[in-house]
């Protein structure tokens, strides 16, 4: 089949190296002539890198590179089983751009968006067939990262997401299915990672390298929270988290943190601008944490309890499956347990007396418990 990526940038890139790795043609289109000159030299670099490394032969990378067309012309996708978008963040252009998309594809091309926050079904509502709508939501480094996020939309048809799910689980990728519902799976439980963290700083009840350090120390996680946010970039990671408070109506659990929109201001974006959270000018002396047991464990826990919480209000909203939503986690944003399988080696019932500790305690909604989590420790009993 060949495969068709709409956008050059950073993900379609990535996508465009892991289609052609795994035997496909591959058809590049961006409107922006530099863009692909900028994408193929990216890949050769990482190619070289893997040839240097003796991961990969010469040929195999000549043969890579053979099979990726660069073009400015969407008409050169009409032989493709597949086209996955992976432009600007921009719902009126996307749905400019999936118009024209049907208009030059075979009608069973599946047409697949990358986006991480827009409705898939808007996305699809401008199509004449929708039922080839399907959300395909690779994470950054594309061809690193092992998790995709399968979202079908309200118009999509099974054989559209299970084609899709066959050719992306043939690339290696481990594949979930979810709800076309704000930040999908890793987006929404992932949430109280940073929102907890910034809150428990704002309260005065730890410095950044405490909390960073109580998470990594505790709870066995690569990065801090901080630390992440830093990676991530501080204008990057609240947008998400501004989206999907607003796609949520304001549900206070995803509330924004005026810590990190501050931060934001000032241009202490993270590691990119040079100083985030931290300072990564050189010879600055990194902040040591307050290593004290007791307080870590506390904000281990209150954090990991409201990931807990997320994760079973996903499952009870439906929005994958037990076993999804956990692979997404671990495969996502590399968390080091499946929150779900985590709960129960924990003790439901030790997690929802902590929600409940926090909810009795703050009084506010972001605190409620799920109620799957009550009717399975009902059910226990
Ligand atoms: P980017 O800004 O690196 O690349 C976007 C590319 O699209 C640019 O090369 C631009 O020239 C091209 N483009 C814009 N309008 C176009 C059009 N009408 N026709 C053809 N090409 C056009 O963006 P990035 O970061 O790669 O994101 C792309 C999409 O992937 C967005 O929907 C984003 O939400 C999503 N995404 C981004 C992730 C990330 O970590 N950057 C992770 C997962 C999804």
């Amino acid at each position: 089949m060949k495969v068709g990526v709409l956008g050059g940038g950073t993900m379609g890139s990535g996508i465009v190296q892991v289609a052609a790795q795994n035997g496909h043609e591959v058809i590049l289109v961006d409107l922006n002539e530099q863009i692909l000159i900028k994408s193929r030299e990216a890949l050769e670099k990482v190619l070289n890198r893997l040839i240097e490394k003796g991961k990969m032969s010469e040929e195999d990378s000549e043969a890579i590179h053979a099979r990726i067309t660069y073009s400015q012309d969407m008409h050169d996708f009409a032989p493709c089983g597949i086209v996955i978008e992976a432009i600007i963040e921009d719902l009126a252009i996307k749905k400019t751009v999936f118009k024209h998309l049907e208009g030059v594809t075979k009608p069973s091309c599946i047409l697949a968006s990358n986006t991480s926050s827009l409705s898939i079904a808007s996305i699809g509502a401008a199509l004449e067939i929708p039922d080839r709508i399907m959300g395909i939501h690779f994470f950054n480094p594309a061809p690193l990262m092992p998790l995709v996020e399968l979202i079908p939309a309200v118009q999509t048809s099974s054989e559209t997401v299970q084609k899709s799910k066959e050719l992306i689980a043939g690339w290696g990728k481990v594949t979930v299915v979810c709800k076309d519902t704000p930040g999908f799976i890793v987006n929404r439980v992932a949430r109280p990672f940073y929102g907890e963290a910034l809150r428990i700083y704002e309260e005065g009840i730890a410095d950044f390298a405490t909390i960073d350090w109580a998470m990594t120390t505790f709870g066995g996680f690569r990065m801090g929270p901080f630390t992440l946010m830093d990676y991530i970039g501080n204008d990057v990671n609240y947008t998400v988290t501004e989206t999907v408070f607003t796609a949520f109506y304001f549900d206070p659990r995803y509330k924004p943190s005026f810590t990190q929109k501050r931060h934001s201001e000032a241009g202490y974006l993270g590691r990119k601008s040079g100083r985030g959270y931290y300072n990564y000018a050189e010879g600055v002396a990194q902040p040591q944490p307050n290593e004290d047991k007791e307080l870590g464990k506390q904000i281990f826990e209150r954090i990991l309890v409201m990931l807990m919480n997320e994760a079973f209000d996903a499952l009870f909203l439906q929005v994958a499956s037990r076993k999804d939503i956990d692979l997404a986690m671990t495969n996502g944003v590399n968390y080091p347990k499946g929150l779900l399988q985590w709960a129960d080696e924990m003790g439901l019932d030790v997690v929802l007396s902590k929600l409940e500790a926090l909810f009795h305690e703050y009084g506010e909604d972001r605190y409620r418990p799920s109620p799957l989590l009550r009717r399975m420790v009902r059910e226990m009993k």
